[in-house]
């Protein structure tokens, strides 16, 4: 009998890396704004949505933006990051991610996304994995963002498993939280290891601790 019956996997950090296109996107319109922006702002972002990440860029700015204002900007950086984002492909998806998740489904679990992006469905099809997972909660079904647990008590109603049947995989400290709060279990990468409830090092330990 396996540990977990589902897996819940966030997707920017976890299957595939998109944060230098976030940045650059992000960089080009607080350029543009005259607003300073790092790498250190940037890594305030994960696992945060558009628009909230919209608001820490904008904390470094005297001015007030009107409600149309803020849209313009969101929009216009995603445009730069679709843009972008046309520069991954099938390459991006690495062999212990494939592989990893490949053993997970032949081990008979259920695997879904659980991501605050709004593009998750494009970033899929960049990836090839348009057609892999069993389902997808993202940014365009959820009213609350992360460390609101939304995103991941929806994946697991569409997997048709309880949160304590599930394991979160995440990169986020805010992405963690979620879980916690939704009352999953998480496998955490980087900055998540240090508050989820198995820490790794590596994706393919996700076998270790769901298997068997
Ligand atoms: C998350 C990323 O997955 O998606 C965040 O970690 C990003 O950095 C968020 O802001 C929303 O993304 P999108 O693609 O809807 O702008
Ligand atoms: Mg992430």
């Amino acid at each position: 009998m396996n540990r977990y019956q589902g897996v819940i996997f966030d997707l920017d950090g976890v299957l595939c890396f998109t944060d230098q296109y976030h940045y650059q996107a992000w960089k080009a319109v607080a350029d543009k704004l005259g607003i300073y922006f790092d790498k250190t702002i940037n890594n305030r972002l994960r696992g945060v949505s558009r628009m909230d990440s919209l608001e820490i860029i904008l904390e470094r700015s005297d001015r007030k933006f009107t409600t149309e204002e803020k849209e313009a900007i969101a929009t216009e950086k995603n445009d730069i990051y679709r843009q972008l984002l046309h520069n991954m492909s099938s390459a991006d998806l690495s062999d212990e991610v494939r592989n990893t998740l490949l053993a997970l489904r032949n081990a008979g679990m259920k695997l879904a996304i659980g991501s605050s992006s709004k593009n998750t469905k494009f970033i899929l099809e960049r990836l090839g994995l348009e057609d892999f997972f069993d389902a997808i909660s993202d940014g365009t079904n959820i009213t609350r963002s992360k460390p609101d647990p939304q995103v991941f008590t929806m994946a697991a109603e569409f997997i048709g498993l309880a949160p304590e049947e599930c394991l979160v995989v995440e990169d986020a400290q805010a992405g963690v939280e979620a879980a916690k709060a939704g009352g999953f279990d998480s496998a955490g990468l980087g900055e998540a290891a240090d508050f989820a409830t198995y820490a790794m090092k590596t994706f393919a330990e996700l076998k270790g601790i769901c298997i068997g």
